[in-house]
């Protein structure tokens, strides 16, 4: 499970120096928006050295996922950056931004995992295309693109609660993550950890962050918390104890608990582990 995942900018060589440190679930070095036109051949260049250096491949061993957001596919850089993956054995995941068409044939031509931004109107009317696509293991949501791409504003879509569940419907009927927006507001962390509790209620697994001090708030929501796991271990014992039984529903502290009770319990159980 990916709580936190963390942008770095590729073409700044203190951040990537810095983001094995910062201890986020998974590092994504961005070649797209966080970088200039201009900076894009640099910034490639950059990441194959570094990349290449044993000791900085070393620190990223406890890192879960090392990715690479490569520019839209409708792009030269594109083609560019999907070249350079072939030289980057610690790059086991690949983000494509505004996903709009099923990405199998990136899987099948590189073999890494793949994450799908879902931040264009179109990205949202195909959405079950690209969720069915082969080696796609999330979704992520983008909303400052799809405010530009229906002409809304970003405020309206930081607050949009139809594409946001929307999002997480897409994910979990085909099995995947959902990876919650991005807050850009990086001062504000009780802003912050107030959206991340939001998305773990409607059911993302975690959030894009793009900074350090993101980090542990995503990684500490996005796991049970203790009185979730106790509650959970009494559902399941009480629960298993009535199967035994021959009980199908039963009352626990008042509270309704059947199969579907049991089955989240379960779930919140195998997360905490
Ligand atoms: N990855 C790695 N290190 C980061 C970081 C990131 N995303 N954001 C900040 N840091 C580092 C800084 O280099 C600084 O390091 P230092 O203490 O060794 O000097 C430290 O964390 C504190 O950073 P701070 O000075 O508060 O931030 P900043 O003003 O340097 O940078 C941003 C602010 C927003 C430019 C920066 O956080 C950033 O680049 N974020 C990612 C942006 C991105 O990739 N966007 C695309 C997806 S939306
Ligand atoms: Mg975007």
């Amino acid at each position: 499970m990916i709580r936190s995942l963390l942008y770095v900018p590729a073409n700044s060589e203190k951040k990537i120096r810095k983001a094995p440190q910062i201890k986020a679930d998974a590092i994504v070095f961005d070649l797209e928006d966080a970088v200039p036109e201009a900076e894009k051949d640099n910034a490639r260049r950059l990441l194959e050295s570094i990349l290449s250096e044993s000791s900085y491949r070393e620190q990223l061993r406890s890192t879960k996922r090392v990715c690479l957001r490569v520019n839209s596919m409708y792009t030269r850089n594109f083609y560019w950056d999907i070249l350079i993956v072939y030289n980057l054995d610690p790059i086991d995941c690949i983000i494509i931004p505004k996903a709009e068409t099923d990405l199998s044939f990136i899987y099948k031509a590189t073999g890494r995992t793949l994450m799908a931004i879902i931040e264009t109107a179109r990205g949202f009317t195909r959405i079950e295309s690209i969720a069915s696509s082969e080696g796609l293991d999330s979704l992520i949501l983008g909303v400052a693109d799809l405010a530009l791409s229906v002409g809304g504003s970003l405020e309206s879509y930081e607050r949009n609660t139809y594409i946001r569940t929307k999002l997480v419907l897409a994910a979990k009927a085909y099995g995947l993550q959902a990876i919650d927006k991005v807050y850009f507001n990086i001062d504000d962390i009780e802003g912050f950890k107030r959206e991340a509790l939001e998305a773990k209620a409607l059911g993302y697994n975690g959030k894009q962050v793009i900074h350090p001090n993101q980090v542990s708030i995503a990684n500490e929501v996005f796991k049970p918390t203790r009185e979730e796991i106790e509650w959970a271990k009494k559902v399941v014992d009480a629960y298993e104890k009535a199967i035994r039984e021959g009980l199908g529903a039963i009352r626990l502290e008042g509270r309704l608990v059947d199969h579907v009770h049991y089955r989240l319990a379960k779930r919140i159980l195998e997360s905490a582990s």
